[in-house]
């Protein structure tokens, strides 16, 4: 019997295996904790009805010389700040002696078999009651391993982390060269991939120290080795500051490190008291970056919709009976939604937004969303955050009657926020100043006319609890667009000196918490989150958020490298993609063109469609009735990129179906673009992915009017996979696209 997947604990208590269904990670101990292996799945028969040997050595423990000392390199799980230890370190702790250093011993084990959850205890050599867990959660069908750490202060004194890593993780030496991949951009240009040869000797540090994830830099890394398709890739599960490490020494050990970022960061961790670090989710797949895309997004949609059912469930018997309804009924898809703020800006009133809510009617859009400008005294960014009572001026009657409007109309009504954020000039802050992070000695930063308040503070937080929910409830609000508009800054305020720095963490949790509060009240409602576009689009804020904005950004050329970096991470269902007019006067693009790229993930409309001519309406309206067609397939498959190459201004995705076990049948979905085509150039067939070979399929194409299906003739997916499509055909000039149904005859 080879070992099953999940945790297995060898005979004699010394080596655990992680087994997902394509991938094993071991790890041995003795008095330290090592990684023996991560990579392909392994054959393990030999441990359990063998002789126990699994066939992988414990490393060599000698260092090369007196100045390369072993532990130093040393593939511990868990490397402290200690001892002969110079790479990058996981935790460094000030014990009440006033040592600085940690000497951890490994000591026991327990596991959770159903949650597929090991947790390995290391304990302080001279001080036992300062134990460390190292906690491993299995996803076994993403062959993903989530991994946290906690600390536990069993001493009669108070101890303080100033390094507090999630994992450690270390990939094989291999004789050839790596590739590294990662996010960065910018406010309007984020997670545009960035590729990199892995050399030795390198030592490469992502952070943010923004208190968001930010749009700068997105905690992602994947490590591809082409020879052979291995890929280890991850992400941290957290909205705040964060870093992440990859070190290469000249041999080509590699160890790769990450967590909440240890920049202005201390924690005290009091007697009897305990501390735990955010999750670091990470993979391997021998399919390459394709593989990586497959498993990340999948495992955060699972997740998300288990953490959703879970919602329900529990909170069923406190529902309202409307509530209730919705939430049974609720599709696993998300809505197609209309938005002004392109459009209108803060320009925004009662009658105007009636009118958008009958046009965006007629157009399909099943979720109506007033953005910002709707609360007392907002005309412009200088004023209004923080008091969320609606503006008398623009809506003399409030915003319920707007909402039961979009509902008598069938559609779900939305609200943005930004709640973590007040201007100078609003009534809350005039009555607390003081809930502003602040240092009394300094100016107070402002960034967009604004200051960050105090999450930290109880009274805050409760202040914005009310505020959300009795807008929630008094109006009949279906989804929130939760903003966070400002890097935080004098983040100061409010704590004992001990714990002052602390508060980078203790903001975020206070965002959770606020979030999880209010959905544990209101658990059908969506919230999207965002923070000037992508800032906050990270895995974190998806156990609350439902789906995130990616990037103010809609121009359909940027969206195309915005979209193909974040979807490494995001599953379609979670990235929002608009239609608009963005960019159309410096370049005109087709509103096909436009559409089909909002289709790769959750659809929706900020085009100004007063603007729009009858034709233009009627387009739309054909191509989001399109798009709901195909909406399963688009927003809860699995998206791969068959190829992008920015200069050439071409880009194919495939979105396929993973319920095609249950029925047998297949359904795919190809997006094809090319935004130039200065020589005319035949294009090279497309060949497509995931198909079965000997399956005959159907295909309809789409290209310029949503209501023109083009048959094509059907083919076996050995054809289309190794022969491929004719893409020329559909994408004769600049800015054409098509959209490829894909079904099983
Ligand atoms: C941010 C968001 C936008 C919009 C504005 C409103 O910039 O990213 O989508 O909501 O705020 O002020």
């Amino acid at each position: 019997m080879d070992v099953p997947v999940g945790i297995t604990v060898h005979p004699l208590g010394n080596r655990f295996y992680l087994v997902t269904e394509n991938s094993t990670y071991i790890i041995g101990v003795s008095d330290l904790v090592l990684n023996l292996y991560w990579g392909p799945r392994l054959p393990l028969d030999r441990v359990l009805n063998g002789n126990g040997d699994d066939g992988i050595a414990w490393p060599d423990m000698h260092g090369r010389s007196s100045q390369d000392p072993w532990l130093t390199s040393a593939p511990e799980e868990y490397p402290v700040f200690g001892g002969l230890r110079y790479g990058d370190a996981c935790l460094k702790m000030i014990l009440p002696s006033g040592t600085r250093e940690l000497d951890l011993q490994y000591k026991s084990y327990s596991v959770k078999k159903k949650a597929n959850n090991l947790t390995l205890t290391l304990v302080d050599r001279t001080y036992p009651s300062i134990e460390v867990h190292l906690v491993y959660s299995v996803d076994v069908v993403n062959d993903i391993i989530a991994r946290n750490m906690h600390v536990f202060n069993g001493t009669a004194s108070a101890v303080q982390i100033e390094l507090g890593m999630s994992a450690a993780w270390h990939l094989p030496m291999v004789l050839g060269k790596r590739r590294l991949i990662r996010l960065a951009g910018a406010w309007g240009a984020e997670s545009q991939i960035q590729t990199d040869a892995l050399q030795p000797g390198t030592h490469l540090v992502l952070s943010s120290t923004r208190g968001i994830p930010s749009a700068q830099t997105y905690p992602y890394m994947a490590i591809v080795d082409d020879e052979n398709g291995h890929t280890y890739f991850g992400t941290l599960k957290w909205s705040g500051n964060w870093s992440m490490a990859m070190a290469v020494d000249i041999q080509g050990n590699t160890r790769w490190t990450g967590g909440i970022s240890s920049h202005d960061f201390m924690v005290t961790v009091e007697p009897n008291a305990a501390w735990a670090t955010p999750k670091f989710l990470a993979g391997f797949t021998t399919k390459g970056l394709s593989g990586a895309r497959h498993r990340l997004p999948n495992h955060v949609l699972t997740h998300q919709l288990a953490l959703r059912a879970c919602r329900h469930a529990t909170r069923q018997a406190q529902l309202s009976q409307l509530h209730r309804e919705m939430a049974e009924s609720a599709p696993k898809h998300l809505p197609v939604l209309y938005n002004s703020w392109e459009a209108a800006g803060f320009d925004i009133n009662v009658d105007q937004q009636f009118d958008l809510a009958t046009k965006a009617r007629a157009l399909g859009v099943e979720l109506f969303v007033v953005d910002d400008g709707w609360f007392r005294g907002r005309n412009s960014d200088r004023a209004g955050l923080g008091d969320w009572f609606h503006d008398t001026t623009k809506f003399p009657d409030g915003l319920a009657p707007l909402a039961n409007y979009a509902r008598s109309l069938g559609m779900c009504f939305g609200l943005w926020f930004e709640p973590e954020m007040v201007n100078k000039d609003s009534d809350l802050y005039r009555a607390h100043p003081d809930w502003v992070y602040h240092y009394d000695d300094r100016r107070r930063s402002e960034a967009r006319h604004q200051l960050v308040l105090n999450l930290v503070n109880k009274d805050v937080k409760d202040y914005l609890f009310e505020r959300l929910t009795a807008n929630i409830a008094s109006i009949g609000i279906d989804y929130i667009k939760w903003d966070m508009n400002r890097p935080i800054s004098e983040a100061g305020a409010g704590l004992a000196p001990e714990n002052a720095k602390q508060v980078w963490e203790l903001h975020v949790q206070g965002v959770y918490e606020l979030m999880g509060r209010i959905k544990d009240a209101f658990p059908s409602l969506s919230i999207e989150s965002c923070s000037s576009g992508g800032g906050r689009a990270d895995v974190g804020i998806l156990d609350f958020a439902d789906q995130c904005w990616v990037s103010d950004n809609t121009r359909p050329d940027a969206r195309l490298a915005i979209q193909h970096g974040i979807s490494l991470v995001l599953p379609p269902r979670a990235m929002v993609c608009w239609v608009t007019d963005m960019g159309q006067s410096d370049n005109p693009v087709p509103l096909a063109f436009r559409c089909h790229v909002a289709f790769m993930g959750t659809l929706g409309i900020g085009s100004n469609l007063n603007a729009y001519t009858a034709d233009q309406m009627k387009e739309l309206a054909g191509w989001v009735r399109l798009y709901k067609k195909l909406r399963p397939v688009l927003q809860l498959g699995f998206l791969d990129w068959l190829h992008y190459d920015d200069r050439a201004g071409l880009a194919f995705t495939m979105t396929t179906d993973k319920n095609d076990q249950q029925n047998g049948k297949k359904h795919a979905i190809v997006l094809g673009f090319r935004s130039k085509n200065p020589f005319s150039f035949v294009l090279p067939r497309l060949r497509l992915k995931q198909l079965e070979e000997q399956v005959t399929y159907n295909l309809v194409a789409w290209t310029t009017y949503p209501t023109s299906p083009i048959s094509l003739n059907p083919a076996s997916g050995a054809v289309l996979m190794h022969y491929g499509i004719d893409a020329s055909r559909f994408l004769p000039c600049s800015w054409s696209s098509f959209v490829l149904s894909i079904t099983t005859a």
